[in-house]
């Protein structure tokens, strides 16, 4: 894979980088999209039934059962290559941020730190009445939502569903990173979701130089200055070898 000099030389030189990641990262680790492809989450699923408030009052057992489905996804399957090369990043070079929808946890499994959770985490159940945050015990899984140790409302997962705002933490800290980077990387982000997906575009009004990774086009293809049209994990070994490979020059 060919990079130009530009997107090289920005990578070395950033002294803050962004990476903004979507379910096509994890793709790769076998955990399907929502949007695109013939398996993809929502085609068989319908978002108002298994994401949002209403679906789980109609039907607590129903949405905990799917979530069982997925929690098990999660935690047989790993984060692949793509989610390595971003801890290493993280790593080798200064300040750099990772803000992620997914709830799937594979950047810190990766050995990412401070990774930035727009939507929550599947790895967390919340109360229904109160907000009450636990650990799920993936050890002793229940066929019905357990009951709330403080007030006694069920518990549901701790992500965001449809209808809901942002953990308003994370989504300031996000904004501020994105307000304030010198590079964004998106990747394997449909760019359908908001706010999350206006997070690429703060950055870029705000003089970032903006990277693109995706199998398809999406609407921030006309915003960003480069975009790889590829998998995540090939495109990213591809941009680690070209910006850290000393023999490559920029
Ligand atoms: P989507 O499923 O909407 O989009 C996944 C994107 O990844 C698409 O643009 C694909 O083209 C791309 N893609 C697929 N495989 C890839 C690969 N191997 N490498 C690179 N790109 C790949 O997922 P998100 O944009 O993350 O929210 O969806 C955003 C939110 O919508 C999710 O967080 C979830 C969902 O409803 C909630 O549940 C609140």
């Amino acid at each position: 894979m060919k990079f130009n000099e530009t997107v090289i030389k920005r990578l070395r030189q950033a002294e803050t980088i962004v990476f903004f990641t979507g379910a096509g990262i994890s793709q790769e680790s076998g955990i399907p999209t929502f949007r695109d492809g013939a398996k993809s989450l929502w085609k068989d699923f319908d978002p108002d039934i298994y994401a949002s408030v209403n679906g789980f009052d109609n039907d607590p057992s129903k949405v905990w059962q799917w979530y069982a489905e997925r929690r098990q996804q999660v935690r047989v399957l790993e984060p692949n290559r793509a989610h390595f090369i971003i801890a290493d990043w993280q790593h080798k070079a200064p300040h750099v941020t990772v803000i992620t929808q997914n709830i799937d946890g594979f950047h810190q499994r990766a050995g990412s730190q401070n990774v930035i959770e727009l939507h929550g985490s599947i790895a967390r159940n919340q109360c229904r009445k109160n907000g009450h945050r636990f650990p799920h015990d993936f050890d002793h899984p229940t066929q019905q939502p357990p009951n709330c140790p403080e007030c006694n409302s069920l518990l549901r997962p701790d992500v965001v569903w449809f209808g809901e705002n942002l953990p308003e933490e994370a989504y300031s800290q996000a904004e501020m990173k994105s307000f304030n980077c010198d590079v964004l990387v998106s990747i394997g982000c449909s760019m359908e979701v908001f706010p999350a997906a206006s997070l690429p575009y703060n950055a870029a009004r705000c003089g970032a130089y903006l990277i693109q990774i995706n199998t398809q086009a999406t609407d921030l293809d006309t915003v960003a200055e480069c975009n790889f049209q590829g998998k995540a994990s090939e495109v990213l070994s591809a941009l680690w070898c070209a910006v850290w490979n000393s023999d490559v020059e920029a």
